[in-house]
C-alpha cells in the first residue's frame, strides 16, 4: 500500500525544477535501440512508465547503462529478439513504440498490446494503417502486433486523426524505410518535435515536425548520438496549477514557456498572475479565482493531459466553467473522487459542468490514473483538512517524485506505506 497523505490549506512559495518529458522520453528510448552505435539519453525522467519500457528493451537484448537516474546509454547492437513481452510491458501504452522502432531496423517485431491509463477507448487502427501503407503485413491476434515487411517502403499516409503515438511510430519505421513517406495531418506536439529531433541527431532525415505534414527520407542507418530531452509540458501545467488552487507565488524552472501556453493563458482567465521568462514561469495567485471555459484540443490547443488538474483549479472557482473533453471519450473519472471533497460537478457526455464551490474538503479517494490522480493531489493541497490519495502508482507513472518537489514548496504531503505512518503524519499535522 503506498498513498499519499495531504494536510491541505498551505499555500505554495519557492522555486521547483521539472524534469524531462515523460511522452518524448519513451518515444526517444525506442529510438535509441535502431542504431547498433551507443545513444546516450539525458534528463530522462525517473518515472515508472520509463522504467517499464527500459527492461523491456534490456528484456530483448539491448545494453542499458543507467549512468544515473537521468541519464542512460543504450547499445542496440546485441539485440537478439524481436519479440516484446513481459509481464509489465502490456501496462504502458508506450509499448506500441517498439513496433516503428522493430519494424524500421529488422524488418519485422511482434510487440504484446499496449494496456496504459484506462481514459477511453484507444484504438491502434492509425498505426496499422500506416505500416500497411508501407507495406508492411501487419495482424493483431493473440494479444500481439505482429508486423513484416521484406522492403519496407515510404508512402503518402494520412493520419484520420492526428495522433501522436501514429504519427511518432510511423515517423521511426519510415526514417529507415526506402523512399520518401509523407504523413498528412500529423500530430504537431512538442513531443513530436522531440524525437523528430533526436531521429535527425542520429542521421535521420525528418522534415516539417511540429507541422501538419512531415516529410521522411529513408536513410541506410542511424549512428551514434547524445540527446537531451525537453521538459516536461504537462508536469511543469500541473505545478502551475496547483499554484493556482492553493493560492501562492512560485518560480516553475526548466521549462520552455511556449510549451505552456494554452495552459497559461487559460490560468490567467481564471486570475493568476503568470510571468514568463526564458527558461521559466512564474505564478501567483491569491486564491481567488474565476470561472471559464476549457476545452482539450490537439496541440497547440489545451492538451486533454491537462483537463484534470485544470478542473480542479475551477472547482473552486467562483462561478459556472465548462471543460469539455474532445480527445479520449472516458477522461472524468475523478469527478466521483472529487465530489466526495465537496465539488459540484456534473458531467454531461463530454462536458463537466462545474459549479465553483468555496473550499474542498478532506477525503479518502482513489487515483483513477495518471493525471486524474495528480489533479487529486492539487484538490487535496487545497482542501481543509487530511486528504488520503489511494493507488499512487498511477500517479507514479509519470511524475518524479511529487510529494518531494511539493514538500519543497511548503505542501504538507508525504508517502506512507503503513497505517502508522499515516497516523504519525495526521498526528504530526493536526
Ligand atoms: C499520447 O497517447 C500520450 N501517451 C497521452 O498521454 C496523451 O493523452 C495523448 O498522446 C494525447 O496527447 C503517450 O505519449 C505514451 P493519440 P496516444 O494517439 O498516443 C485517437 C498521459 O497522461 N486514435 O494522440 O495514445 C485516440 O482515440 C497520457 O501522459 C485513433 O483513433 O494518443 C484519441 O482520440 C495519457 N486511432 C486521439 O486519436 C489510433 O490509431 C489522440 O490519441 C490512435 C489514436
Amino acid at each position: 500500500m503506498e498513498q499519499y497523505v495531504i494536510k491541505g490549506g498551505n499555500p505554495l512559495y519557492g522555486e521547483v525544477e521539472i524534469g524531462g518529458a515523460k511522452n518524448a522520453a519513451l518515444p526517444i528510448l525506442a529510438a535509441a535501440i535502431m542504431t547498433d552505435e551507443t545513444v546516450t539519453i539525458e534528463n530522462l525522467p525517473n518515472v515508472r512508465d520509463i522504467n517499464v519500457l527500459l527492461q523491456a528493451i534490456e528484456g530483448i537484448g539491448a545494453r542499458v547503462e543507467r549512468v544515473n537516474d537521468h541519464k542512460v546509454k543504450i547499445n542496440g547492437s546485441f539485440i537478439n529478439d524481436v519479440k516484446v513481452d513481459n509481464e509489465y510491458i502490456r501496462k504502458i501504452r508506450a509499448s506500441y513504440y517498439l513496433i516503428g522502432a522493430l519494424l524500421g531496423k529488422y524488418g519485422r517485431t511482434e510487440v504484446a498490446l499496449p494496456g496504459g491509463c484506462d481514459i477511453g477507448s484507444r484504438p491502434i487502427d492509425l498505426h496499422k494503417k500506416g505500416f500497411l501503407a508501407m507495406g508492411a503485413n501487419v495482424e493483431i491476434a493473440h494479444g500481439f502486433f505482429k508486423a513484416e515487411a521484406e522492403h519496407l517502403m515510404g508512402n503518402h499516409i494520412y493520419l484520420d486523426k492526428a495522433s501522436v503515438g501514429a504519427t511518432i511510430n510511423i515517423m521511426m519505421a519510415a526514417a529507415l524505410a526506402e523512399g520518401k513517406t509523407v504523413i498528412e495531418n500529423a500530430a504537431k506536439e512538442p513531443h513530436v518535435v522531440d524525437v523528430a529531433n533526436f531521429l535527425n541527431c542520429m542521421g535521420a532525415n525528418i522534415r516539417g515536425a511540429g507541422t501538419d505534414v512531415i516529410r521522411i527520407v529513408g536513410v541506410e542507418k542511424l549512428h551514434k548520438a547524445e540527446y537531451s530531452i525537453i521538459p516536461d509540458q504537462i508536469e511543469a501545467g500541473t505545478f502551475m496549477c496547483a499554484v493556482a488552487a492553493t493560492g501562492g507565488d512560485v518560480m516553475v524552472t526548466n521549462v520552455i514557456p511556449k510549451h505552456l501556453e494554452a495552459t497559461t493563458a487559460k490560468l490567467l482567465e481564471t486570475g493568476c498572475e503568470i510571468e514568463e521568462f526564458d527558461d521559466a514561469v512564474r505564478v501567483i495567485s491569491d486564491g481567488r479565482l474565476h470561472r471559464t471555459q476549457v476545452t482539450t484540443l490537439y496541440y497547440p490547443g489545451f492538451p486533454t493531459d491537462m483537463q484534470p488538474q485544470m478542473a480542479v483549479v475551477l472547482g473552486v472557482a467562483e462561478g459556472t466553467s465548462t471543460v469539455t473533453e474532445s480527445i479520449f471519450e472516458n477522461r472524468f473519472k475523478y469527478v466521483d473522487e472529487l465530489t466526495k471533497m465537496g465539488a459540484n460537478i456534473k458531467v454531461e457526455s463530454n462536458i463537466a459542468i462545474i459549479s465553483g464551490v468555496e473550499k474542498y474538503t478532506g477525503a479518502y479517494v482513489n487515483a483513477p490514473d495518471l493525471r486524474a490522480g495528480a489533479a487529486l493531489v492539487i484538490a487535496g493541497l487545497a482542501a481543509e483538512g487530511v486528504t488520503i490519495v489511494d493507488d499512487i502508482q498511477y500517479i507514479q507513472r509519470g511524475y518524479e517524485d511529487l510529494e518531494g518537489k511539493l514538500a519543497s514548496l511548503g505542501a504538507k504531503i508525504e508517502k506512507v506505506t503503513t497505517e502508522k505512518e499515516l497516523q504519525k503524519f495526521i498526528l504530526r499535522v493536526s
